[in-house]
């Protein structure tokens, strides 16, 4: 199975592409993660990627598409794969759909995670997330056993650099731009499927789970 889940920032994206790997066993590819990963390493993708991410803006299409290409192309993608905020415009869509060709592949759904924007402030500005197993919380809607402390590890949890509120406001503006034309596109080809990703964290994850085994 081959899926892509698609929304706004905040829009639950990261916390159901958990569920949907724990459930069917397919890799989970965040280019945000991946880049977050670079940072922390301090590669040199990282640093680039750091620019952008800082302000709010999108890492260029050409080293996105190469890290996605690069990915897809490991062994444990032959059984389906999840592409989470990949891809972000219609050059990644593209060249998505030219690299999937070459693999004798194809999309089988667009998961399209849809929540009213006056709530994502809100979820973004409550997140928090692991530093060690990389698992996210939410301090209202979704918080761990203990107050800061990561059930799993037991490590502090920290807010992640680009929900501080400036931050927020330009990733928000950049994403609803470029959201459109890519709706648009799966849309016209038949793949996307709108969820609706403003309901609690397990009967969002209800209705994946109702579109993608029937
Ligand atoms: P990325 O890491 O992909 O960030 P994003 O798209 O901004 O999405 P988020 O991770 O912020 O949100 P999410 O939808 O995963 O929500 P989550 O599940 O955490 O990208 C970061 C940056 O990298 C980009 O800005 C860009 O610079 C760069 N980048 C990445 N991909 C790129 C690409 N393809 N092209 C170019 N640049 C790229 O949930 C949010 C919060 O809400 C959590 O606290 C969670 O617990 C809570 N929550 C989740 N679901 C619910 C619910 N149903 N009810 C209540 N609370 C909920
Ligand atoms: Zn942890």
């Amino acid at each position: 199975m081959n899926l892509i889940l698609m929304g706004l920032p905040g829009a639950g994206k990261g916390t159901q592409a958990e569920k949907i790997n724990e459930t069917y066993h397919i890799p989970h590819i965040s280019t945000g993660d991946m880049f977050r990963l670079a940072i922390k390493e301090g590669t040199e993708l990282g640093q680039k990627a750091k620019e952008y991410m800082d302000q709010g803006a999108l890492v260029p299409d050409d080293v996105t598409i190469g890290i996605v290409k690069e990915r897809l192309a490991k062994d444990d993608c032959k059984d389906g794969f999840l592409l989470d905020g990949f891809p972000r415009t219609v050059a990644q869509a593209e060249a998505l759909q030219s690299l999937l060709s070459d693999m004798n592949e194809s999309i089988d759904y667009v998961l399209r995670v849809e929540v009213p924007e006056e709530h994502l402030v809100e979820r973004l500005a409550g997140r928090r997330i692991c530093p060690t197993c990389g698992t996210t919380y939410h301090i209202l809607y979704n918080p761990p056993q203990q107050e800061g402390i990561c059930d799993n590890d037991g490590s502090q949890l920290i807010q992640r650099e680009d929900d501080q509120a400036e931050t927020v406001k330009n990733r928000l503006e950049v994403n609803v731009e470029q959201m459109k034309p890519l709706l648009d596109y799966y849309h016209d080809r038949g793949y996307l499927v709108t969820i609706d990703g403003d309901q609690e964290i397990d009967h969002v994850f209800k209705d994946i789970q109702s579109t993608i085994e029937n």
